[in-house]
Parts: structure tokens; C-alpha cells; sequence
């Protein structure tokens, strides 16, 4: 049983996360997420705001395209790691169940590779939707509900992808991984993708476009993930307060 919050276990897990996400080449985001990520973002407005912002990769990827950004994030050691790259940039320490913003502040909302890790998803879209200006969307990007529901039985190409538990029961899961010398735990919690649609309902926010993408061919074949063509990783999502 996790005696802890998702909150808590991802404060625990602050240093390992920076290092791992700032290893150059190292992490999905360097390899092709980021860049399939950023096709369905809006052009930068007044005030673009990143929930889960972590050590801030995405707020100074998107601050060099022309965002004005204020990153957000539950972590303390995080978001000075970020307010330490970035001297400029506006990082605050908040929970994405009750963001440290005024109603109708945001010109765009990101959340990239959060929400499935946010203890409580209801409060963490609610809050969104509140920060968010009428007639603006917010970018999301999740562990799609497929791939945390199940699991490869090998790394072969044609390895059969089985859900031995429910898809459809939400679920606490720990994933620990190591590689190139670096090991992190990543703390989520599976929620089939009704959960998301309902907490955007909740909310009174519509999904105007949602992907699903294939890894890249090279990247593929590079890192042996040709699996990951056939079932997806990602899941990105735009939605819009109206
Ligand atoms: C997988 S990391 C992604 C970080 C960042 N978006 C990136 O891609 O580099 C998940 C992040 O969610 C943050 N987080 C978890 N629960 C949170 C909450 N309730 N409110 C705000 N941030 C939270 C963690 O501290 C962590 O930085």
C-alpha cells in the first residue's frame, strides 16, 4: 500500500527527477516528445502557464519561442533548481489542486507529463479552467491510459501488450527504471481515459484535438522502442474553456 501522497512521493523524488530530466539526449522529451508535443500548441499570448513545471525544461524551452511563462510546481528543491537556471523566469512552489494564480490569468495552460502524477485530477483541471481566460486552451500530455494499464510481455518488436489488471479501475502504480547510470521512480496513478473526460466536463472544457503519436522511426529503431509503434506512450490533448 502507498502510504503517501503523489505529492509527497514526487518531493522525495525532486533530485532524481532534475537529474534525470536535465541529462542531455537522455530522457523522451530530448529524443521526440517535446517536439510532438509543442505541434499542437497555440501561438504564444500574454501569459502562458506550465502546472508541474518541475525543473522547468518545457518554461525555458517554450520563454526561447516567445512565451511570457510562470512555471508552477508542488516541489520546493524543484522549483528553486528552476528559478536557478532561469534568474528571469517566474517559478512559483504551489499544488496544481490550488494554483498560486488569479482566476482568468492565462492565455494558455501546459501541463506536460503531470496530471497522471497529481493526487487529485478533478481539483488540479478545476484549477486550470479557473486560471484560464475564456475562448484560451490549455496543452496536456499524460502516460496514455493504455500503456499505464498494461505492459509489454518483452522488448521484442512483436511482443504482445497484456492488461493483466483493469483498465478501467483506477490504480497507484510505482515504475522504477534505470539507465545510462541514472535511476528514478516515477509515482502515478492510472485513471482509464473517462476520468479525464469527466474531470474536463466537471470543469466545463471541451477537447478540440487529442493524439496519440508512434515513436519516430529512428528513434525506434536507435533505442529498440519499434513496440512502441504499435501501442502508444503519450497521449496529447488541447482543450478549451469557452
Ligand atoms: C514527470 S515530472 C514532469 C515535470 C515537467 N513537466 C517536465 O516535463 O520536465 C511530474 C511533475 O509533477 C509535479 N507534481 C506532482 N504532483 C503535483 C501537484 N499536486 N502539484 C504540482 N506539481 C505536482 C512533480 O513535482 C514533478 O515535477
Amino acid at each position: 500500500m502507498n502510504s503517501i501522497s503523489l505529492s509527497d512521493a514526487w518531493k522525495q523524488e525532486a533530485l532524481n527527477w532534475a537529474a534525470w530530466a536535465r541529462e542531455p539526449g537522455h530522457d523522451s522529451y530530448w529524443k521526440f516528445h517535446r517536439d510532438q508535443f509543442l505541434q499542437l500548441l497555440p501561438e504564444p499570448g500574454e501569459l502562458t502557464v506550465d502546472v508541474g513545471c518541475g525543473e522547468g525544461r518545457l518554461a525555458r524551452d517554450l520563454a526561447k519561442i516567445g512565451h511570457r511563462m510562470c512555471g508552477v510546481d508542488v516541489s520546493e528543491k524543484l522549483i528553486a533548481l528552476a528559478r536557478e537556471a532561469d534568474k528571469d523566469g517566474d517559478y512559483r512552489v504551489g499544488n496544481a489542486s490550488k494554483l498560486p494564480l488569479d482566476d482568468n490569468c492565462a492565455s494558455l495552460v501546459v501541463s506536460f507529463m503531470c496530471l497522471h502524477d497529481i493526487d487529485d485530477l478533478y481539483a488540479a483541471v478545476g484549477e486550470m479552467a479557473r486560471i484560464m481566460k475564456p475562448g484560451t486552451s490549455a496543452c496536456l500530455s499524460i502516460v496514455h491510459p493504455l500503456n499505464s494499464a498494461g505492459k509489454f510481455s518483452d522488448e521484442n518488436e512483436k511482443a504482445e501488450f497484456v492488461i493483466d489488471g483493469s483498465y478501467l479501475d483506477e490504480s497507484r502504480y510505482a515504475f522504477p527504471i534505470e539507465r545510462n547510470g541514472l535511476s528514478m521512480t516515477f509515482h502515478s496513478q492510472h485513471r482509464p481515459l473517462e476520468a479525464f473526460s469527466r474531470a474536463f466536463e466537471r470543469a466545463g472544457l471541451l477537447v478540440e484535438a487529442m493524439r496519440e503519436h508512434r515513436v519516430p522511426d529512428d528513434i525506434a529503431r536507435e533505442v529498440g522502442w519499434k513496440r512502441w509503434q504499435r501501442v502508444p506512450m503519450f497521449m496529447h490533448m488541447r482543450i478549451v474553456k469557452r
